[in-house]
């Protein structure tokens, strides 16, 4: 796969403030590459130096394999903050006043305004639109260039729960049609719900990068309940299926080794004959797992 951004070793101190502290990571094309962390971790300091409106301290990074340029800024469309329109002239009025600006042509427009779903109430006044249409017009905006990437700093800060749902669907859409997106995030859920991959930061520090889906399939455990929690668990220990038994109440939970199934787990204890009150498998969440991340590096 080919590598749309590199960032290598990248810092910005402001004063003694070590906002962003020697980060590298390696965004795949394609893929909606999620920047997690909480409020202060240094994602929008990390959004402003990769869009060249804040200059590192040290470190570099490159775009399609080149370094800062203004043909770089062509490729990419970008949301930092929520950018204002015009309340009283139209969707698509605001959008002709944005590509004037962006030498941008009016054919574009509507492109834009259907992908966003907001072709219908083009002419309605920016005024009149919930704040999920008004930041989908932000999209439509970001869109216009027709860029290869598009960077995303908080996409549904102050949304309502529907507005959150549509613009995140529309995130999903924009990447499906092979858009690649860098998403800057304190909202687990929505790198969850979003993201292929996920760089975890903490006070300008990564302290874990991968993709979501391993995060979220690598630590799988299972929770087996019997009448005999002794014996399960010594059969369980010498079963070569799992790990670190642990009592939870009036279950055992292990962790499996990686390709075994609960089913394994289950036919292995039949076999033993244990009789089981229960198994099921559980997934830990990635909440769980970004907590826990979070405590181990204090
Ligand atoms: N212009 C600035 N001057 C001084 N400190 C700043 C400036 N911008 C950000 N910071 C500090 O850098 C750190 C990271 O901020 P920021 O990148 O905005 O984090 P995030 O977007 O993850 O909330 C914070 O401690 C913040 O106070
Ligand atoms: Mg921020």
């Amino acid at each position: 796969m080919d590598e749309v951004l590199r960032i290598q070793n990248l810092s910005k101190n402001y004063g003694r403030v070590h906002a962003v502290n020697n980060l590298s990571l390696q965004v795949p094309e394609g893929s909606v590459y999620g920047i997690l962390g909480p409020n202060g971790s240094g994602k929008t300091t990390t959004l402003g130096m990769i869009l060249d409106v804040i200059n590192p301290t040290s470190g570099s990074f490159t775009w399609f394999g080149k370094s800062a340029s203004k043909e770089n800024r062509k490729i990419l469309g970008a949301i930092l903050e929520t950018p204002n329109f015009y309340p009283y002239l139209s969707a698509e009025k605001n959008l002709e006043i944005v590509a004037t600006i962006k030498h941008i042509g009016y054919s574009h427009i509507e492109r834009v305004l259907k992908i966003t779903d907001l072709w219908e109430r083009r002419k309605d006044h920016f005024s009149t639109f919930s704040l999920g249409m008004k930041q989908r017009l932000a999209l439509a905006s970001a869109l216009l260039n027709e860029p290869l990437v598009l960077i995303l700093d908080e996409p549904t800060n102050g949304l309502d729960p529907q507005g959150i749902a549509e613009v995140r669907n529309l995130i999903l859409k924009i990447a499906a049609s092979g858009t690649t997106i860098i998403i800057a995030s304190h909202l687990l859920d929505e790198v969850q719900k979003v993201c292929t991959h996920v760089a975890v930061l903490k006070s300008g520090n990564i302290i874990f990068q991968g993709r979501v889906d391993e995060i979220l399939g690598s630590a799988k455990y299972v929770e087996v309940g019997a009448s005999d929690l002794g014996q399960l668990g010594e059969v369980l220990l010498g079963s070569q299926l799992a790990s670190n038994v642990q009592k939870e109440g009036d279950r055992l939970v292990a962790t499996l080794y990686d390709g075994v199934s609960v089913e394994d787990v289950s036919k292995h204890l039949f076999s033993k004959g244990i009789s089981i009150t229960h198994i099921a498998e559980r997934k830990i969440s990635l909440e769980k797992q970004f907590l826990d991340l979070l405590a181990d590096t204090k």
